[in-house]
C-alpha cells in the first residue's frame, strides 16, 4: 500500500503532482478562465464584501494560511488576519458582521479549530472550511467549503495536503479578485494558466530527488537549522523548518529573512546550514543581500532557486533547483525540496518517519 515506497510520506511526497491536479481538475479551467466552486460561489458576495478574512487553523494548516494571507490581500484587497485556533478560541476576539472565517483543516477534527469556528459561528461569522477529510467534524460545523481532495494522508508529517490547501485557497483568491475586479483580466488569466502549470511543474522539482537525498547525508549531523524567507516564501521557510523538527528531531527555526539581523544572526557560525527559500520574486535582491549576510558569517548556505539564477549560486554551498513560476504559485514547488530534506534526514537518523514520536496525526484534544 505504499506503493514501492519506503514510506507513507515519500508516497504522499510525490504524489502532489497528482493530488494537486485533482484538486485543480474539473474547478479550474484555464483556457476558459473560469474557477467552478459551489460552496464558494454560494458566499461569494460575502466574501467579496467580507470586512475582514480570518484565517484559523493549527501546525502546517496555519503555515497555509499564512501564505493565503498574502495571497488575498494582493488579490482580493480585503485585510487577513490569521490565527492559531488555540489562541483565538480562548481570548476573546472582535468578530464583526460580515467576517468571514476560512477555517484549514487537513482531518476537519483538530479541537482547537473546531472550538475556535464554534465559537465564531455563535457570534455570526461565516464559516468556510478547506478541508481534506469529507464529513468530518469541522465540514459539519461550517456553512460552506471547498475541499481539498488530496486523497487520505497516512504520514504524520504534513506534505500533500499542505499543497492542495494552498491550490484550494489559491483557486478561491482568484475566483473572489476576478468577480471583485481588484485584479485585471491579464493577470487573472496568466494566474489561471500559472496555477494549472504546477502539478508538471512539482514533478520537475521531485526530479531533485537524488541531489537532496546527498544533501540529507552532508547536513544530517547539524544540530541546528535556520529557514529564512520572505514574502510568500516566508511561511515557507517555516513549514520546512517544522517538517525537519517532527521528522529528524533536530531543532530548526524558520524567520522572515529580514528578521535575522534582529537576532538569530547571532547563531550563525560554520556549524549552522542556513536553507534559503529564495525563488525569483519581487524580493529576490533583497533575500540575495541576506545570502551575503550569512555567507560573510561562514554559515552554510542551501539554497532553493529558480532556474535560470546565476547570483544565487556563486553565495550557495548547495542549491537546489526549481522551475520558473509566478511568485503567487512559487510556494507550491519550494516547499517540496524542503519536504524532502526533512525526510531524508530523518531516514539517515534512523527515524521512523512516518510516526515521528510523540505526535498524532490528528489532535483531537487540546
Ligand atoms: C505538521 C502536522 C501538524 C498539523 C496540525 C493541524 O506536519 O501534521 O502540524 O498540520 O496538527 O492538523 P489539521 O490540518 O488536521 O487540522
Amino acid at each position: 500500500e505504499k506503493g514501492g515506497y519506503d514510506h507513507f510520506m515519500l508516497k504522499e511526497i510525490f504524489e502532489q503532482p497528482q493530488t494537486i491536479y485533482d484538486c485543480l481538475r474539473g474547478r479550474l479551467d484555464a483556457d476558459k478562465g473560469t474557477i467552478t466552486m459551489s460552496g464558494i460561489q454560494q458566499y461569494a458576495e460575502q466574501i467579496m464584501h467580507a470586512p475582514r478574512i480570518i484565517m484559523i487553523a493549527c501546525g502546517t494548516s496555519w503555515h497555509a494560511g499564512l501564505v493565503a494571507e498574502y495571497i488575498f490581500e494582493e488579490l482580493c484587497r480585503i485585510p487577513v488576519e490569521v490565527e492559531y485556533a488555540s489562541e483565538f478560541r480562548y481570548r476573546n476576539p472582535v468578530i464583526n458582521k460580515g467576517d468571514v472565517i476560512i477555517a484549514i483543516s487537513q482531518s476537519g477534527e483538530t479541537a482547537d479549530t473546531l472550538v475556535a469556528i464554534e465559537k465564531a459561528k455563535e457570534q455570526g461569522a461565516i464559516i468556510l472550511g478547506v478541508l481534506n477529510v469529507v464529513g468530518s467534524s469541522i465540514a459539519r460545523v461550517s456553512h460552506a467549503g471547498a475541499y481539498t481532495h488530496a486523497g487520505p494522508e497516512i504520514g504524520v508529517a504534513s506534505t500533500k495536503a499542505f499543497t492542495a490547501q494552498l491550490a484550494v485557497l489559491t483557486m478561491i483568491a482568484l475566483k473572489i479578485a476576478h468577480q471583485k475586479q481588484t485584479i485585471d483580466e491579464e493577470r487573472y488569466h496568466v494566474l489561471c494558466k500559472e496555477l494549472m502549470a504546477v502539478p508538471d511543474k512539482v514533478a520537475t522539482v521531485l526530479e531533485q530527488n537524488d541531489n537532496i537525498k546527498t544533501l540529507a547525508q552532508k547536513y544530517k549531523d547539524a544540530h541546528d537549522f535556520l529557514y529564512l524567507g520572505r514574502g510568500y516564501n516566508f511561511p515557507v521557510a517555516l513549514e520546512g523548518a517544522l517538517k525537519l523538527k517532527e521528522i529528524s528531531y533536530i531543532h530548526a527555526e524558520g524567520y522572515p529573512a529580514a528578521e535575522m539581523k534582529h537576532g538569530p544572526i547571532a547563531l550563525v557560525d560554520e556549524t549552522l546550514p542556513v536553507v534559503f527559500v529564495a525563488t525569483k520574486d519581487a524580493y529576490h535582491q533583497k533575500i540575495v543581500s541576506n545570502m551575503q549576510e550569512i555567507k560573510a558569517r561562514k554559515g552554510k548556505v542551501i539554497s532553493v532557486i529558480t532556474e535560470g539564477d546565476t547570483v544565487s549560486p556563486t553565495l550557495s554551498d548547495d542549491v537546489i533547483i526549481v522551475p520558473e513560476a509566478d511568485e503567487i504559485v512559487a510556494p507550491m514547488l519550494s516547499v517540496i525540496p524542503l519536504q524532502l530534506l526533512a525526510y531524508y534526514v530523518g531516514v539517515a537518523k534512523g527515524y521512523d518517519v512516518d510516526k515521528p514520536r510523540n505526535l498524532a496525526k490528528s489532535v483531537t484534544v487540546e
